[in-house]
């Protein structure tokens, strides 16, 4: 498989998984119901874990659908060309997933009263998380050298516009009552709490034991454990986690483990700069 990269309007994205006419159809042709819901995130900030969740909770907390069917396929990407006959084939609700930067998510959305969920996660875990999965995904470009590969993620060239076009993007979209930032840090703090959050969001009336089960299916054991949600069915020609685990760590502040000072401050310089007029901390 070829670690390649797609430039698409000077957005890159990973090859191989996507082509421009995939981008096309997601962003130009996509149909958008009303009762569609988008699980929409910088990679590595909780995706897999949103997809469980909104599973779980359309299913009324029953662990079959998450147990017998691959997560790809009930919560298919909008944007990687082998999902599109999966997303044409889904019934209503439809449960979406993105990385697309706003700017090239479906036009159709903005005619439309359907929801998106917005995850945000530190960008240094976000980053140590993306160090490890181009490691494991063998269609990413990757560099084995932390310091650049850190380099890289601070600059313009990494996939999806990048974290910081990507988060800001998203956050112009604040206030308008069909979108739920979440944050992964307080997801860790309070899964309970977010996941009946979600529910209200998505006026869904789930009782106290149906919740139970969305937060005891969707937890990071439950769900590395899962074998339709662990990837360990990837061949691993596309996947090879036999050094490490899609399911690494899960945790907040894995960074502080990978980052030197030096590195610490240059990130920070940079996301001043980017972030300046942003209300958006991280610890
Ligand atoms: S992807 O490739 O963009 O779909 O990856 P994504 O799912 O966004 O991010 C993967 C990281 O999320 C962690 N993860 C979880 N953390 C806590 N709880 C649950 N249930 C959970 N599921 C996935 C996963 O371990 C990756 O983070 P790191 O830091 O690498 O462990």
């Amino acid at each position: 498989l070829a670690r390649s990269s797609l430039d698409f309007q000077g957005m890159k994205l990973p090859g191989t998984v996507h082509t421009a006419e995939s981008i096309n159809y997601a962003w130009k042709e996509l149909k958008v119901f009303d009762d569609d819901v988008f699980n929409v995130t910088y990679p590595k900030s909780g995706t897999t874990w949103i997809q469980e969740i909104l599973s779980l909770i359309y299913s009324n907390g029953d662990p079959t659908p998450v147990k017998t069917e691959f997560s790809w396929d009930r919560v298919p990407w909008i944007e990687q060309h082998a999902h599109k006959a999966k997303i044409e084939s889904l019934t209503s609700p439809r449960l979406l997933t993105t990385h697309l930067p706003l700017k090239f998510f479906p036009q159709n959305f903005h005619k439309s009263k359907a929801k998106v969920i917005y995850t945000i996660r530190n960008p240094k875990d976000v980053c140590v998380s993306l160090y490890y999965f181009c490691k494991i995904a063998q269609f990413m470009e990757f560099r084995e050298d932390f310091q650049e590969f850190v380099a890289r993620f601070l600059s313009k060239d990494e996939v999806y516009s990048g974290w910081f076009e990507h988060v800001k993007g998203w956050l112009t979209l604040k206030g308008q009552p069909n979108i739920l930032f979440l944050s992964y840090e307080a997801m860790l703090k309070n899964p309970r709490e977010n996941i009946v959050n979600i529910c209200k969001f998505l006026g869904k009336d789930l009782d106290d034991a149906a919740i139970d089960s969305v937060v005891t299916n969707s937890s990071f054991k439950a769900m590395k454990e899962n074998g339709k949600s662990n990837y360990s069915a990837v061949p691993k020609f596309i996947f090879n986690q036999d050094e490490v685990s899609f399911y690494r760590k899960g945790i907040a502040g894995d960074h502080k483990n990978h980052f030197t000072p030096a590195l610490d401050e240059e990130f920070d310089k940079t996301y001043h700069e980017l972030m300046k007029d942003v209300d958006l901390t991280f610890t």
